[in-house]
């Protein structure tokens, strides 16, 4: 029911192959690792107008943001498989610190071509967020994942997405992660700043944990904060469409629509495993000794609570 034919992709003949595309270096901003080519354009996204009728979709890379993004759309289309098909999630959802090529529009052109109201995703820390979007009071929904499955899938992430920085060896990439040394950052400064933020603005913080448990519960805190109403049948077909197996099958949602010289989903497929406790299968017994005991001290004194398995 969800894969029936789809309109051509309107936006792909951007995502040309260019032969300077290497692995990104990383910068910094204010202390956070950012690509340099999001750093050489902050200033542009520090001063990006956001208007009230945006929705910002945030959270740490790898946490279910395209989850999140997919259901967004399907709520906000009633359902309609076809028209969440009109274009791939990069497309569809602008990525405002983004910038894929210096020759390629970036996330914030992508942005302003949009008509509102306007999705947009982002992966900043609560404290890089541009301003426009407090003063101009957007809702704001924020996915978060446990860190050790997180900091599994960003380590395929950076394998299979040949314009990451270089991840060296799963012990290496796990040592870089755990020091923050990574692009976006810490997890637990990000996880930790957006959760003080929701007290303060219109953030609904959702836990990739929750929606894997009980989707249902979820989306349907979503359609509340989206102030939408579904029929039953409709929030049915939305719960079946953003499973993970039926995503996986969707090349307007599994990054399958991006040459495989920027995602080689052989080297490691974008849709993964979608589980919740893979990081079973990674960490060493003396990788998790270390990672609870730094967890614990990174982690204390904030009420936030993760799930590592269901
Ligand atoms: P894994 O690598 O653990 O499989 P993001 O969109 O933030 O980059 O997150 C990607 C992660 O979310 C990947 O995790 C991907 O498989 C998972 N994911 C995407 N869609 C999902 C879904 N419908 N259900 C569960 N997990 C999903």
């Amino acid at each position: 029911m969800c894969l029936s034919p789809v309109s051509a992709l309107e936006n792909m003949e951007e995502l040309k192959v260019h032969s300077d595309m290497t692995r990104t270096e990383l910068g910094e901003v204010e202390g956070i690792p950012l690509t340099t080519m999001t750093c050489d354009t902050w200033d542009k996204i520090w001063a990006f107008q956001a208007k009230p009728d945006d929705l910002l979709i945030a959270s740490y890379a790898k946490s279910g943001t395209t989850w999140t993004q997919e259901i967004v759309d399907m709520i906000q289309h009633d359902g309609d498989t076809e028209r969440c098909k009109r274009a791939s999630t990069y497309d569809r959802h602008p990525f405002i610190e983004w910038v894929l090529h210096k020759t390629l529009p970036t996330g914030l052109d992508k942005a302003e071509e949009m008509p509102s109201p306007r999705t947009l995703k982002t992966h900043l820390s609560v404290q890089l967020v541009p301003p426009s979007f407090w003063e101009q009071n957007c809702k704001i929904i924020y996915v978060a994942r446990n860190a050790k499955d997180c900091l599994v899938s960003y380590y395929h992430f950076h394998r299979m997405n040949l314009l990451m920085p270089e991840p060296g060896t799963w012990d290496d990439f796990f040592e870089k992660y755990v020091a923050g040394k990574v692009l976006w950052g810490s997890w637990y400064d990000h996880v930790k700043g957006w959760w003080e933020a929701k007290d303060k603005h219109r953030i609904l913080y959702l836990f990739y944990e929750d929606i894997k448990e009980n989707p249902r519960r979820e989306i349907l805190k979503v359609l509340q904060f989206l102030e939408k109403d579904l029929e039953k049948k409709v929030l049915d077909k939305i719960i079946h469409c953003t499973q993970f197996e039926v995503m996986k099958d969707n090349p307007m949602a599994n990054y399958t629509s991006f040459p495989t010289e920027i995602m080689d989903h052989s080297i490691s497929p974008f849709m993964r495993k979608g589980a919740v406790g893979d990081w079973k299968n990674h960490f060493t017994v003396a990788q998790n000794e270390k990672f609870d005991s730094d967890y614990k001290q990174k982690m204390a004194g904030t009420s936030l609570t993760f799930r590592m398995e269901l």
